[in-house]
């Protein structure tokens, strides 16, 4: 999201002046730091950052700060680091143009409505094009920061994200990236449900010529109903990898977390996924370590992580955000016990990936190529997500094409076109 953020910001800019991008800040007039707050790392290393870029900038670049630390501190980035120019919260990167004219700016109204705005187009890849179908979140997990710094959920008009979809496979990018906190919740208005909802909002956008690929994230486990899976399993557009954030396997944890689902309706419900569509792969997000968790609570994790046998994990220590529910309650697990655990799971789940990826050898899979690596490679996804290189250059770039696969690794899958 924050990807898309920036290049919504990049494509805001471009509208008046063309601006050249660099990554050497010493050459820079505008430094944009776009930011997330979700774990509280990323948030002190804000100040450390904006320290670098203030003794190699040129004195009369300007700084912007945006996203959701913006969003989260506000006036307060100001104090600490005065020499910042203007500070943009995550909901109101269309005001960039109106930012970067002033001495100093704030905007981080996370009631300002963007969703029907129409942004100029700006991509960093162009072969696949992300774009926002809702923003914000009212779930309110107790964890979460997100809904204090995206604000409430709105759905963007589909006829808006049908047109941006038109726009970008006319232009060459055969795979359209959804976006949004709980995109298969799409659909929202004013709070209320009507009009297109997500999976024929899918449907629709499988049919624009020129698409070749659909891919979304996130979908929230407890929106997954039959109409959603059935369009997953069925439609040939849409990329079989799905995406259930977990969090927790213990329903325990899972109800303090205000997640809306318990262990036993997880696992039926991957195992439904499993079963409507087997070549799918499914990866989930994890917190370890949320108050309270017993040992037995986190073996309930380790439990449906073996269940599942997911082909990916994104998975963190709890970290306590300011403003959230969980911030306020008491039984804090020790870092030890939370590093240990973090340390067992991702053991595991590594210990996982190497028993399924010899099975990968000799298999065949469409990938669509997106980008040159080092050393003569270009590297692309299969429908599944897999990571897969083979030996090319630009030619590739933009194409789907049939790859065997030689050389199975955990991370990535080299193999050769056929
Ligand atoms: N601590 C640790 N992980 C978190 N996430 C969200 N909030 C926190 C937090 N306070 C994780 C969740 C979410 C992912 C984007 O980040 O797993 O799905
Ligand atoms: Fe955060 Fe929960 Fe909303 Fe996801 S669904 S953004 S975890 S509050």
């Amino acid at each position: 999201m924050n990807v898309r953020d920036s290049e919504h910001m990049i494509a805001e800019l471009n509208r008046e002046e063309p601006y050249l991008l660099t990554k050497d800040a010493k050459e820079a007039d505008l430094i944009l730091i776009n930011t997330c707050s979700v774990r509280e790392k990323p948030v002190n290393k804000l100040f450390s950052e904006i320290g670098q870029f203030l003794k190699h900038k040129k004195p009369d670049a300007k700084i912007g700060i945006c996203g959701c630390t913006a969003s989260h501190l506000g006036e307060e980035i100001f104090k600490r680091a005065p020499e910042v120019n203007f500070v943009l919260g995550a909901r109101n990167v269309s005001k960039i143009r109106e930012a970067v004219l002033k001495e100093k700016f704030l905007d981080i109204n996370i009631n300002y409505d963007e969703s029907a705005y129409a942004f100029g187009e700006f991509r960093q890849n162009p072969y696949k094009a992300y774009i926002n179908i809702s923003i914000g979140c009212d779930k309110k997990c107790a964890f979460c920061i997100v809904p204090h710094t995206r604000g409430e959920e709105i759905s963007v008009p589909h006829e808006l994200i049908l047109n941006e979809a038109a726009r970008a496979a006319a232009s060459g990018a055969k795979e359209i990236f959804l976006l949004g906190q709980n995109v298969n919740n799409y659909g929202l208005s004013g709070g209320k449900k009507g009009g297109v909802n997500f999976s024929q909002l899918l449907t629709r956008i499988s049919e624009i010529d020129g698409v070749e690929r659909i891919r979304f994230t996130s979908p929230h486990p407890l929106h997954m109903d039959d109409e959603f899976l059935d369009v997953f399993a069925s439609n040939p557009k849409i990329c079989k990898s799905m995406h259930m954030p977990l969090q927790s396997g213990s329903t325990a944890v899972l109800k303090a977390m205000k997640r809306g689902y318990t262990k036993e309706w997880f696992l039926k419900c991957a195992k439904k996924l499993r079963a409507m569509c087997p070549q799918a792969s499914i990866s989930a997000d994890i917190i370890v370590a949320f108050p309270n968790e017993s040992e037995m609570d986190f073996m309930d994790t380790m439990e449906v992580m073996e269940e599942i046998r997911f082909e990916q994990i994104f998975s963190f220590k709890y970290s306590p955000r300011p403003l959230t529910a969980a911030a306020q309650m008491t039984n804090r697990i020790d870092d030890k016990t939370a590093s240990a655990r973090l340390k067992m799971l991702q053991e595991r789940h590594a210990a996982i990936l190497d028993e399924m990826t010899p099975s990968y050898m000799g298999k065949v899979f469409e990938v669509y190529f997106e980008e040159l690596r080092e050393n003569g490679f270009a590297a692309g996804r299969t429908s599944q997500n897999n990571t897969v290189c083979v030996k090319g250059s630009e030619e590739l770039l933009g194409k789907i094409k049939s790859v065997k696969i030689t050389q199975p690794q955990r991370l990535i899958l080299y193999g050769e076109v056929v």
